[in-house]
């Protein structure tokens, strides 16, 4: 058995919780958008062809913010093949993911999509083969009222209202070689930089989020920032970071630890940003927008893309990944860090939303179901309100291979003055034994337990499929009590728990 302890104190706040935390990604790659939100002809299709019961389940995932139309995709992408009549849309090569791109969705069908949802939409311009003009060109689209041929063609298109996207991606991970029209920091940073003051001449309260590195062990990590930052630091509020965790060679204690990994990148995102502030004399604090994040099997499946000059089909089955509840343990973990760093993260993408890499999956003209991960992100959304706290933990540790010395038992608490309680979310990351937590909640006052939900199961490579929905999913932990001036729960091994006290 593992004792662990810790310490809420509604007093020692990290910062708010910006709702913006509990994003996700829609991209136009696989069957994320076409057979997933988009399916007319399937029975629960409304009568603009979006599946209401993948509505009903995004938004009972509590997704606040999409990040939208890419990705590697929008790198190549012509945002003007995307609206207007359907029948005169161009169907397009998808050089990144080595599809065909029908338009039959573009930005005015997302955005309506996204109302519909209750989601804000974040939008991405094409930094890769294409500039300035055309963010102008989508943004004069998008968001001016009417009067100009832009805008006035939005209008013609059968959106009087302006779209009215706050934040704005300026490019996808631009230091990838991978990426269409990669190219050094610097040109990236001149670019950037060019676009966002463009940008700003339209509407100067835009949000701005510059492409940070693609994940920490790139090789340009770090400088990459750096550079980006110098030429924009005072054009953008945000820089992107992007992390997929997996198990490489059956480590699991390491996969467990994922969040660690977490942690450490933001908090060097952090201290760059930070450092070029201190070169400028700048008072600005720059927020770091992680616009994707997930648990990925790369090295398990590769990064699937089909090849074939002849071989371009239209919404192909990629990156359809099945989860266990050992990922959505992980998952529910990297929710904690991001929720820890609170005062730097203030916009956060799970990658992505439906059938690809997602917790949401569907079968054409059948069911969509919940994966493992779908529960530990619905739960926070809901769950996490008012301010992060700084929480003392004393847990036991364990030696990872990828991560070093890290903590057996993670936790984050997050607190609510205006009377929407304490929450605390813990992983017990251990593969064999139960833990028993006691927390001390004497600095909450008169406290009990509300609600306590535990995901766990005794095969941890448990799994919701097509044909079995609902095997995992989180179940009230009756272990959790009041005991005088602590709260105490038990976590089995492998396991990601929701606790609210009021
Ligand atoms: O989410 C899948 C892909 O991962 C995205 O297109 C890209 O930005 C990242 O490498």
């Amino acid at each position: 058995m593992i004792s662990a302890h810790l310490t809420v104190d509604p007093y020692f706040t990290v910062g708010p919780i910006n709702r913006r935390l509990f994003g996700a990604f829609v991209e136009h790659l696989g069957r994320c958008v076409y057979d997933g939100i988009y399916e007319p002809g399937h029975p629960t299709a409304d009568d603009q062809g979006y599946r209401e019961d993948v509505m009903a389940l995004v938004r009972e995932l509590g997704v606040t913010t999409i990040r939208y139309p890419g990705g590697n995709f929008v790198s190549g992408y012509r945002w003007e093949d995307g609206i207007g009549p359907r029948e005169q849309r161009p169907r397009r090569l998808d050089l990144a993911w080595h599809s065909t791109e029908t338009n039959e969705v573009g930005l005015d069908e997302f955005a309506a999509w996204s109302r519909k949802v209750g989601s804000e939409l974040m939008y991405a311009v094409n930094l890769g083969t294409r500039g300035v003009q055309d963010a102008l060109d989508v943004l004069e689209y998008a968001n001016i009222r009417s009067g100009t041929r832009l805008s006035d063609l939005r209008v013609a298109n059968g959106t009087p209202r302006p779209h009215d996207i706050r934040m704005w991606c300026l490019g996808n991970e631009m230091d990838g070689a991978w990426q269409l029209g990669h190219g050094s920091a610097q040109e990236y940073a001149s670019l950037a930089a060019k676009t966002a003051r463009a940008m700003r001449q339209i509407d100067p309260g835009l949000e701005l989020v510059v492409c940070g590195s693609s994940s920490a062990q790139m090789a340009t990590f770090g400088s990459w920032e750096r550079t980006v930052l110098e030429a924009t630091y005072d054009e953008v509020d945000y820089i992107s970071c992007h992390a997929y965790y997996e198990p490489k060679d059956g480590d699991h204690p390491s996969f467990l630890a994922s969040a660690v990994n977490m942690d450490r990148f933001i908090e060097s995102v952090a201290a760059t940003a930070d450092h070029v502030k201190a070169e400028r004399r700048s008072t600005k604090t720059m927020h770091i927008a992680f616009d994707e994040w997930n648990v990925w099997y790369q090295s398990r499946y590769g990064v699937e893309k089909l090849t074939g000059i002849d071989d371009w089909p239209v919404a192909p089955r990629l990156l359809e990944h099945t989860y266990s509840v050992m990922d959505a343990v992980v998952v529910g973990n990297l929710l904690i860090s991001l929720i820890r760093h609170a005062d730097r993260v203030t916009a956060a993408s799970l990658a992505q939303l439906v059938n690809v890499i997602a917790p949401i999956m569907t079968e054409p003209g059948g069911p969509a179901w919940r994966q493992t991960t779908f529960y530990p992100f619905a739960f926070t959304a809901r769950l996490a309100r008012g301010e992060a706290l700084e929480l003392k933990l004393d847990s036991p540790t364990y030696d990872s291979a990828r991560h070093g010395e890290v903590a057996v038992i993670d936790a984050v608490a997050t607190h609510d003055a205006d009377g929407g309680g304490t929450a605390v979310f813990l992983v017990n990351r251990d593969e064999t034994a139960d833990a028993e937590i006691e927390i001390d909640v004497r600095m909450l006052g008169e406290v009990g337990v509300r609600e306590a939900w535990t995901l766990s199961d005794k095969d941890p490579h448990a799994a919701n499929t097509l044909e079995q929905q609902d095997r995992a999913r989180p179940v009230a932990n009756p272990t959790a009590r009041r005991d005088g001036g602590s709260v105490t729960i038990s976590l089995p091994p492998v396991s990601w728990t929701a606790l609210t006290l009021g």
